[in-house]
């Protein structure tokens, strides 16, 4: 079949890490070689970008200098990480990608689409994943989820205040809108059985899609 990437994006308490963890099984028991990954993260120097974007002492850190980052950590998960899991063949499931820094940096703080379409293409050598799933999730019902994970402990972007992250809702189904032939939003308010299986069913398509063009 070739590499086949997948993205997980939504925002802070959707269940795109529990997801992902179920996902990577049921791969794993059809016989995938699946890798896991993350962002910002995923390398040793990109996890040291993420230290400095979460670190909730940042409080100064401009919108531009915060793209920049994730672009930056972006770039260096795509080389070192992604880019060869998929060359050799493997299913990469990555928790969050572009589509977050859309949504954040766009929708959210404000800043102009066509600019971080820019450096993110750059940054990813235009890398696009097969399939991008997006766990719609209102703002209040995946803070509450948060809270109860972590118990109240937030980082400097959960930090944020309702407006920004109703904000990164909207932005979020616009962009499923916009990409809808490999972006699809899911329902994530309901049991977790039930929308992993909503994601099968798509991840299911993606393979004979694949499978039928290779
Ligand atoms: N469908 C679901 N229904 C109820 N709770 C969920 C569901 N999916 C995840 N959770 C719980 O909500 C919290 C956040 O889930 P998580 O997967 O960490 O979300 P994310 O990675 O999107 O922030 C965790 O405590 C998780 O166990
Ligand atoms: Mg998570």
């Amino acid at each position: 079949m070739g590499g086949l990437f997948i993205t997980f994006e939504g925002p802070d308490g959707a269940g795109k890490t529990t997801q992902l963890r179920i996902l990577a099984e049921r791969f794993a028991q059809e016989g995938y070689d699946v890798l896991c990954t993350r962002e910002p993260g995923g390398t040793r120097i990109s996890d040291k970008i993420r230290e400095m974007l979460l670190d909730s002492a940042n409080r100064e850190m401009h919108a531009r200098a915060e793209a920049l980052l994730y672009a930056a950590a972006r770039a260096q998960h795509v080389a070192e990480v992604i880019d060869p899991a998929l060359q050799s063949g493997k299913v990469v499931l990555c928790d969050r990608f572009v589509d977050s820094s859309l949504a954040y940096q766009g929708w959210g703080r404000g800043l102009p689409l066509e600019m971080l379409y820019v450096i993110n293409n750059f940054a990813t050598d235009k890398l696009r994943p097969d399939l991008t799933l997006l766990l719609d999730i209102s703002p209040q019902e995946g803070t509450a989820r948060v809270d109860k994970r972590c118990g109240g402990r937030r980082d400097r972007i959960e930090d944020e205040q309702d407006g920004f992250r109703q904000r990164v809702r909207q932005g979020f189904r616009e962009l499923a809108g916009l990409h809808a032939s490999r972006m699809v939003p899911i329902d994530a308010g309901r049991p977790v059985e039930a929308v992993h299986a909503e994601i099968w069913a798509h991840v299911e398509q993606i393979i004979v899609k694949k499978e039928g063009s290779a």
